[in-house]
């Protein structure tokens, strides 16, 4: 096993089946598609595949099953550099699957089947322990077991590997446990995650500064917590409380699939070559908007040179 990757992403992997609709179907209603195309994708393999394509040295720890998808899926993350080296393959199930219906408006509406994804266990991080050792930040989300994510979390914590939490998907009744929340560097949720968190609606930059403030009360000292608000940007309170807005780029979008796993994937490349909090948000904004403008999940994460075209062209509102 390598260990040299600066980004450790511990997570989902899945093959993406995307249908463009005209609308969601409603109960009971069926709904003719205008195209089906399928894509490598899962929030753990994009975050990773972002990250990559950003510029960090990425590794991936994760679990497919053993099926041409699971095949697809290692490829397309060895020909984007990132380690596979504690990837694992089921033989007993099916590599992850995501049913993704996209509108003319571009959002999209996802049903995942976790299949070998709920077989990444605590054993399996166990064994990834060298990467974490020479790590810079573990990337974790939510498609995988609670055991094993905070399995991984308190790996980290041991070996003073800081930690960024994605809670993605979050839980429909808001519940994380406390021995994970006291374990993370960095929370970042969009809007409707970080309200089923809390368990109330949270529209806009001011109920986001007010739900940052609540939810890094729960977390190490020192944390920072980022939430993202679609075309309104991204608002956070920082590590000695402060607050932190950042504009959202103007794109054409036609797809938000993966526009947070961009931005994660950014971010975790940022955090760990230095960058400062606010210019690597802002450089993940970039990469969140660069995500919406391409169709599916992977084919849309954007190069380093793509972010930094962005965001030198910027939007006007980036100061
Ligand atoms: O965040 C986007 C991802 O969510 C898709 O690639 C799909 O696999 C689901 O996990």
């Amino acid at each position: 096993m390598s260990a040299g990757a600066k980004v450790v992403v511990v997570g989902s992997l899945s093959l993406d089946m995307v249908f463009q609709v005209p609308r969601r179907p409603l109960k009971g209603e069926t709904v003719k598609g205008f195209s089906f195309e399928t894509f490598v994708g899962g929030k753990g393999n994009n975050q990773a595949l972002a990250a990559a394509r950003a510029g960090a040295s990425t590794a991936m720890v994760g679990k497919v099953g053993k099926d041409s998808y699971g095949e697809l899926i290692l490829e397309t993350l060895e020909k984007n550099g990132v380690d596979i080296s504690a990837m694992s393959t089921d033989p007993e199930a099916g590599s992850g699957l995501a049913n993704i219906y996209v509108d003319p408006d571009g959002d999209n509406s996802i049903i995942i089947v976790p299949r070998a994804n709920d077989r990444l266990l605590p054993a399996d991080i166990d064994r990834a322990r060298p990467l974490l050792e020479k790590a810079g930040l573990l990337v974790l989300q939510l498609e995988i077991p609670m055991q094993t994510v905070v399995h991984a979390a308190e790996l980290a914590a041991e070996l003073d590997l800081k930690v960024l939490l994605n809670p993605a998907p979050a839980p429909d009744d808001g519940e994380l446990p406390e021995a994970l929340y006291k374990k993370l560097d960095y929370l970042i949720p969009n809007e409707s995650e970080a309200g089923l968190l809390l368990q109330r609606n949270i529209d806009g930059v001011d109920a986001a500064l007010a739900a940052a403030r609540q939810l890094k009360k729960r977390m190490k000292p020192g944390a920072v917590v980022l939430i993202t608000l679609g075309e309104k940007g991204v608002a956070g309170i920082g590590p000695d409380d402060e607050e932190l807005i950042v504009a959202a780029y103007n794109v054409d979008s036609v797809d938000t699939t993966a526009a947070g796993d961009a931005f994660a994937g950014c971010l975790a490349r940022g955090l760990t070559e230095g960058l400062s909090l606010k210019d690597a948000v802002r450089e993940a904004c970039a990469a969140g908007a660069l995500a919406t403008t391409k169709p599916g999940a992977v084919p849309s994460l954007p190069t380093r040179v793509e972010i930094l075209n962005l965001v030198q062209a910027g939007s006007g509102k980036n100061t």
